[in-house]
């Protein structure tokens, strides 16, 4: 069994014993805007999206409230029909399918985004996430991801397996190199929000205080 299938394999089980956590679409609408505020950023706010790993939907309805239509991949089937109902008579369109096959012709979309997916995978899955979010995007679109800082989840890394800790919290130049391999030329990096306070445009010297970092790389 390939890494990428193995993944998929281990992840729906896994999403589907969290099917009952309580919805978070509080930090979700935070989170959701800030993507649309670094979208617009970092080239404008495109009319069309994609994100891998919608979940429950709390992120892509938000970045459609304001203005771009979006198309919301899930792996886990009990978890899209959460989002199905979440999304109802909004701009969000729910397909099931994997980021690492995505059901989408290559070269077709503007901008493709990840919210708190990529720390699922090892560093080949990462990268085959990477790579098919680079055959979907138009020649100039943008691959958007966030991955989470390290201080403000101190106690989860102190207290992660050193695997687990490779996973979660890569570093930002295996990031970056990921990504120049994967065939993106140019990549920045952005403060994420401060959910307790609600805040969603934090000066960039408070990054690492942020919950997690936005990357946006950008398909040459
Ligand atoms: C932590 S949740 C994030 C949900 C949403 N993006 C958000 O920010 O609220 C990760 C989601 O990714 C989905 N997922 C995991 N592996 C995937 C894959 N290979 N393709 C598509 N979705 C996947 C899981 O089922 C889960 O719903």
């Amino acid at each position: 069994m390939d890494t990428t299938r193995a993944d998929e394999d281990l992840l729906s089980g896994r999403y589907k014993d969290r099917q009952e956590w309580p919805d978070n679409y509080h930090y979700k609408d935070i989170k959701g805007a800030r993507y649309a505020q670094v979208m617009r950023e970092s080239g404008g706010l495109p009319a069309l999206a994609l994100e891998i790993g919608v979940g429950r939907g709390g992120v892509a309805v938000a970045v459609s409230r304001q203005g771009p239509s979006v198309i919301g991949v899930e792996l886990s089937p009990d978890i899209l029909k959460k989002a199905q109902a979440y999304a109802r008579n909004t701009k969000v369109k729910l397909l099931q399918g994997s980021g690492f096959a995505l059901p989408i012709r290559s070269g077709s979309l503007p901008l493709v985004y990840a919210s708190q997916v990529l720390h699922l995978f090892d560093s080949p899955s990462r990268r085959a996430v990477m790579d098919e979010a680079f055959r979907v995007l138009s020649p100039g679109g943008r691959f958007m991801f966030d991955m989470k800082n390290i201080p403000p989840h101190i106690m989860g890394y102190l207290s992660s397996s050193p695997e687990k800790r490779k996973r979660n919290y890569p570093p930002e130049s295996e990031l970056r190199s990921q990504l120049k391999d994967a065939g993106f030329s140019h990549v920045i990096i952005k403060p994420g929000v401060m959910p307790l306070f609600g805040w969603t445009n934090v000066p960039g010297l408070l990054r690492p205080f942020t919950h997690t970092s936005f990357y946006v790389a950008t398909r040459g």
